[in-house]
């Protein structure tokens, strides 16, 4: 693997995942792999899990990783092609990645969507342009559109839930929720993406109208919009808040009616519910969701550093081939 941006970029996603949860039963099976290597953590926003989980699998892999905030700390960017750099941006990305590309063997980056412009959004431009001039591989921290090490995170949790039922192809239910604020699309585009992928789940999409994802992200999943019909024997429900995709970055709805709640859950399969957090709770998630038996919240965080592991430990493969 060269980059990490997207589920297309994995050759197979189950083993990716099986290398996850061998590097969560042993930690330091790889203690050496990135010895004498050396990652550079960019944010352009900010992060928890992203950014500790991160660290903590390079350190189990024996690589040095460096955390630099751009967005606090570091000149403001440019990346348009041919921009007269008259304004606020200092360093165009054609001079700062070729340098970043010195310092560091592998670059990992954060980079949101404006939410503004969907068709420079959903080109990816920013974290296309890292890859264009840094010439080390680079690996995505989410970007405009996805989130893959979220996705790897949450297959990876949904597997080793099913571990005694290896057979078994749960029903997935990926259920749009209430927020204040406009969200980008990247967890919802990228659970969606990835569990295709993987193929291990019978999966449904529920939100309110308005609220339909890029096709090419959902490929053809069976998308509901009565919540309830949608949540009807549901194995796992993952909850997640995003923007409109065709109305970009607005709004539609507020209809505080979509949190889930134990007396929804009481239609599901005892559903074992996910979220990527941060959550706004008893907004997105009501509390007594959050505080139940049912949530796999924390052990979807924690999982964030085998996948992690397992993603830098298959680029310190093939830079060392
Ligand atoms: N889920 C996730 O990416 O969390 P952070 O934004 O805290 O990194």
């Amino acid at each position: 693997m060269k980059n990490f941006i997207s589920a297309s970029d994995v050759t197979n996603i189950q083993q990716l995942v099986d290398n996850a949860l061998k590097y969560k039963l042993n930690p330091f099976l790889d203690g050496h792999l990135g010895k004498g290597k050396r990652i550079g953590l960019l944010f352009l926003n900010p992060s928890l899990r992203t950014r500790l989980s991160t660290q903590v699998a390079a350190a189990n892999l024996g690589m040095e990783a460096i955390v630099f905030n751009v967005d606090k700390e570091g000149w403001a960017l440019e990346f348009q092609e041919g921009a007269v750099m008259n304004g606020t941006t200092v360093e165009h990305i054609k001079d700062a990645a070729p340098v970043l590309g010195q310092y560091f063997d592998v670059l990992a980056i954060r980079t949101f969507p404006t939410l503004k412009n969907k068709a420079e959004d959903y080109s990816e431009m920013f974290i296309k342009q890292f890859i264009r001039f840094a010439g080390v591989p680079v690996v995505s921290l989410e970007s405009a559109t996805l989130h893959p090490l979220q996705s790897l995170t949450d297959i990876i949790t949904i597997q080793e839930l099913l571990k005694n039922a290896a057979a078994y192809k749960p029903k997935v239910v990926l259920s749009w929720a209430p927020h204040i604020k406009p969200l980008p699309q990247c967890v919802a585009n990228s659970f969606a993406q990835w569990v295709n992928a993987w193929g291990g789940a019978n999966f449904v999409i529920t939100h309110p109208e308005g609220y339909e994802l890029d096709e090419q992200f959902t490929n053809g999943a069976t998308v509901i919009h009565d919540q309830a019909e949608a949540l009807n024997n549901a194995d796992f429900v993952y909850v997640k808040n995003w923007s409109s995709y065709e109305q970009y970055g607005q709004q539609l709805s507020s209809d505080t009616s979509w949190m889930l709640t134990n007396e929804k859950l009481a239609i599901t399969n005892d559903a074992k519910v996910m979220h990527c957090l941060p959550v706004r709770r008893n907004i997105e998630l009501s509390d007594e969701i959050l505080d139940g038996p049912n949530s796999l919240v924390t052990q979807q965080a924690g999982n964030r550093v085998w996948a992690a592991q397992a993603v830098l430990a298959e680029i310190l493969n093939s830079l060392n081939q």
